[in-house]
């Protein structure tokens, strides 16, 4: 096969298992020739049993670069151009977006799978939790289950998710679970596959606060004990400082700073970094009671209206003529630490 590497697997055990290189991605317009670009290079890496989380706020490009890696972008965008290498069970390493459709289908839930905002909208409403757990169960199974054998792993599968009187549940359908049940059946189904990664694209944003710690504890539980990587897609920088290992900020399409948790939640380099910080209560309350809460002013441009030079420019506290003009590539501050930004190449 053409997309597999041709090393042998005694020397890649140390591979990450996902590798994105200059991820970018556009739309087409009405204007002939005119695009807009959503996903300008992006590059992040995902070690085995690590937590990245990738944060910004609303239209940064968060879930088109999720939906890149599963293949699923949307039907009007343009080819994604780059590199999504990725690390298959039996070691063979995989480019993602070069793989045919029918090889990607292949790889969806056994290798990679993927939760989303909205448990309600993902179950179908007209089916039971038994049958859509156990046609995932079996969709994902080498061999033909009996029914017996199906519900006794649907049984398992939900209490692995932390699903009281598990065996009653099966019958319910998705209206008669609370949001965050719902959330635990759709981790359930996720994981019916046993996938190298997870992909939660803001898995606890329409969830109430308790119910949202809950459901983040279980992925930590799960991802640690299963040693996946999870790809942890949110708007808060407080779920990254709880769960993350590794974070990307993106901005406007691009990654602004990528490093370790200490590193961006401690020594924040990005001025955007640096903002989402302050607008966030608990974080900052540890430094000083007395500094005031602060939203960032402005809004993320729109793919149309995109700002000259840094896109971070018109809202940066810090910004110069330089920045106006000149587009500040991702700059090494330390071993895995690295920001967007001119005041890092000291030309500010
Ligand atoms: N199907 C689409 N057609 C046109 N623009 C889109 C489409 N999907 C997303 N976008 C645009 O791409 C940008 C990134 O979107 P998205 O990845 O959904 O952001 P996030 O998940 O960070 O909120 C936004 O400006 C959004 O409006
Ligand atoms: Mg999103």
């Amino acid at each position: 096969m053409n997309n597999v590497n041709p090393k042998p697997a005694a020397t890649t055990p140390q591979q990450p298992l996902l590798t994105i290189e200059d991820l970018s991605l556009s739309f087409e317009t009405s204007q002939k020739g005119v695009v807009l670009e959503a996903l300008q290079k992006v590059a992040l890496v995902v070690n085995a049993s690590q937590t990245v989380c990738i944060v910004g706020e609303s239209g940064c490009g968060k879930s088109l670069t999720s939906l890149a890696i599963m293949g699923l972008t949307p039907t009007n965008a343009l080819k994604p151009t780059g590199t999504v290498w990725f690390q298959t069970k039996d070691n063979k390493r995989v480019e993602l977006l070069s793989l045919p459709e029918r090889e990607l289908r292949k790889l969806r839930g056994r290798e990679i799978a993927m939760i989303f905002q909205d448990p309600m909208t993902s179950l179908n409403p007209a089916f039971t939790v038994e049958f859509q757990l156990c046609e995932a169960i079996q969709t994902h199974s080498n061999v033909k289950l009996s029914k017996t054998q199906l519900r006794e792993k649907a049984i398992a599968a939900l209490d692995a998710v932390g699903i009281p009187a598990p065996a009653d549940r099966l019958k319910a359908y998705p209206f008669q679970l609370s949001g965050g049940m719902s959330q635990r059946v759709m981790i359930a189904i996720a994981l019916a596959g046993d996938p190298k990664i997870l992909i939660a694209d803001e898995p606890t944003t329409a969830l109430d606060v308790t119910i949202q710690a809950q459901i983040l504890t279980l992925l930590k539980n799960l991802q640690t004990s299963r040693k996946m990587g999870l790809i942890l897609i949110t708007h808060d920088l407080g779920v990254v400082a709880e769960m993350a290992d590794f974070v990307n900020v993106m901005y406007a399409g691009q990654i602004v700073e990528s490093g370790s948790a200490a590193d961006v939640l401690h020594n924040p380099r990005h001025p955007y970094t640096q903002a989402l910080l302050n607008s966030l209560p608990a974080l900052q309350m540890t430094k000083t009671n007395e500094r005031r809460l602060e939203s960032i002013p402005g809004v993320v441009p729109h793919l149309a209206a995109r700002p000259s030079g840094c896109q971070f420019h018109p809202r940066c506290l810090y910004k110069t003529t330089v920045c106006v003009a000149g587009h500040p590539a991702l700059k090494a501050i330390s071993n895995d630490h690295a920001a967007r930004c001119f005041k890092t190449e000291g030309k500010l």
